[in-house]
């Protein structure tokens, strides 16, 4: 044995993660309703070049055949997104056969191949009709959810084992609420802050939904974007903009989680956008669950900065290190999340549920994808992963974000994350270096001479 070599334990869970929108495609199909981001992306000004999900990857129809890859990429999980839509096509009311049959084959299929399903029942495409009445900034869309949760956790709630309510509420409240950014490109801090509450809510009536129908020892959780938040230089007044910063991005959706309360910073501002009494709904979030799920990509690094409104705070990218085409590479970053979540909130189990990177890269002329640099930030965040497990943090599998190729939202498809190419004219998948990489990890349980890559 080669002493460079890092180990995984057997049963370690390898997967990849995706989502409805950004790969499925047949957007209007066998029934499916509307969501936020069928229209807001067939809306000019969205997204870059105006680009949209209605083919995606087509997945909805080549689903046998990725299937095929998770299983080449000798994958034991596979993390996807139920659109509400196929299931709810107005969001609540009639449910579309059509739309429970699609993702009750690609459950049995996984099942048939060895791949534990990790269905997430929320990842941003909130049904249009919900959202003409208000959307997450309404109490209503919280209760709709748990009824949608309900239908699903009904229909397959006999094969599933894990499941994941939300994926990134902060994104869903803040990226489209707020920021405008995401579907529906709204900017009013309220209506995001209401968002919050209404989507931490909306988990915790999920899992409650979801416990009934499943069989003893199902797992739930929720997927949380994470970042560990650090100053830009030792200021007193850096330091305090970290805080303000953490308070924001990863305590006001953990204390509600673990604890059933927001942090000191954010429950006024919590408190005077929602109306009445916040106790009862913060027991309801902080319903327990088996497991957390962790989203990280980069950390944050901010500075004191007056001129933003509320949080007085702003990002900076500090020079030295090694950039992708969206964010920082920082992959010290996960071991420091992953040692503080635990420290502060103490999970019973994490997962990973995202961890990767865009970076340039082509077919190169004999049809290989050589992109080495991913390889390389996957490896260096395994490393990190394995170095807390060592330390006695209770990680059981990683996700790579993402399987394939897809539509990065705001951004279309010029980020491009996926362990498999897909050529967006043809539709054709091609393994890149980084998955072919990965399935040996995967297969093996160790990243072979890690020092390569530290
Ligand atoms: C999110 C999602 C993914 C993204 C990924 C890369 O973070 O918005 O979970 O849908 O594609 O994180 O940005």
């Amino acid at each position: 044995m080669n002493n460079n070599e890092i180990i995984f334990p057997d049963g370690f869970i390898w997967g990849a993660s995706t989502s409805a929108y950004q790969i499925e495609g047949a957007w209007n199909e066998d029934g499916k309703g509307l969501s936020i981001w069928d229209t807001f992306s067939h809306e000019a000004g969205h997204v870059l070049n105006n680009e949209n999900g209605d083919i995606a990857a087509d997945h909805y129809h080549r689903w046998q055949d990725d299937l095929d890859l998770i299983k080449a990429l000798n994958m034991n999980a596979y993390r996807f997104s139920i659109s509400w839509t196929r299931i709810l096509p107005d969001g609540s009311g009639p449910v579309n056969q059509k739309g429970l049959d699609f993702y009750s084959r690609l459950i049995d299929r996984l099942l048939g191949l060895g791949i534990q399903p990790y269905p997430t029942l929320f990842h941003y495409d909130l049904p249009q009709p919900l959202q003409d009445k208000g959307g997450w900034p309404e109490r209503e869309t919280a209760l709709r959810f748990a009824d949608y949760a309900g239908v699903v956790g009904k229909a397959y709630g006999d094969r599933i084992q894990h499941w994941i309510t939300h994926n990134e509420p902060f994104v869903t409240a803040f990226v489209g609420y707020y920021l405008g950014i995401h579907a529906p490109g709204i900017q009013d801090m309220a209506a995001s802050l209401k968002s919050i509450h209404h989507l931490l809510l909306s988990h915790g009536l999920a899992v409650r939904e979801l416990r009934r129908y499943s069989r003893p020892g199902t797992q739930i959780g929720a997927a949380i974007n994470l970042s560990p938040i650090m100053p830009a230089s030792d200021s007193e007044l850096d330091h305090q903009a970290v805080e303000r910063y953490d308070a924001l991005l990863n305590r006001m959706i953990l204390d509600p989680l673990f604890y059933g309360r927001y942090p000191v910073e954010i429950a006024p501002l919590i408190q005077s956008a929602v109306t009445g009494d916040l106790a009862d709904d913060l027991k309801v979030m902080a319903e327990p669950t088996d497991y957390l799920g962790v989203n990280y990509y980069t950390r944050t690094v901010v500075q004191n900065d007056p001129a933003i409104p509320f949080l007085e705070a702003s990002q900076v990218n500090p020079p030295g290190n090694e950039y992708s085409m969206m964010w920082e590479i920082y992959p010290p970053g996960l071991y420091d999340l992953l040692v503080r979540v635990q420290k502060d909130y103490k999970p019973a189990l994490i997962l990973i549920t995202e961890n990767g990177v865009p970076v340039p890269e082509d077919v190169d002329f004999d049809g290989r994808i050589r992109d080495e640099r991913r390889i390389r930030y996957l490896s260096h965040h395994l490393m990190q992963t394995k170095k807390a497990m060592d330390a006695g943090i209770p990680v059981k599998g990683y996700f790579v974000w993402s399987l394939l190729d897809n539509f990065e939202w705001a951004l279309g498809y010029r980020q491009r994350f996926g362990l498999i190419h897909v050529n967006f004219d043809t539709q054709q998948r091609t393994l890149k270096d980084s998955g072919l990489w990965f399935s040996q990890v995967a297969r093996t349980n160790r990243l072979e001479d890690g020092q390569k890559y530290s």
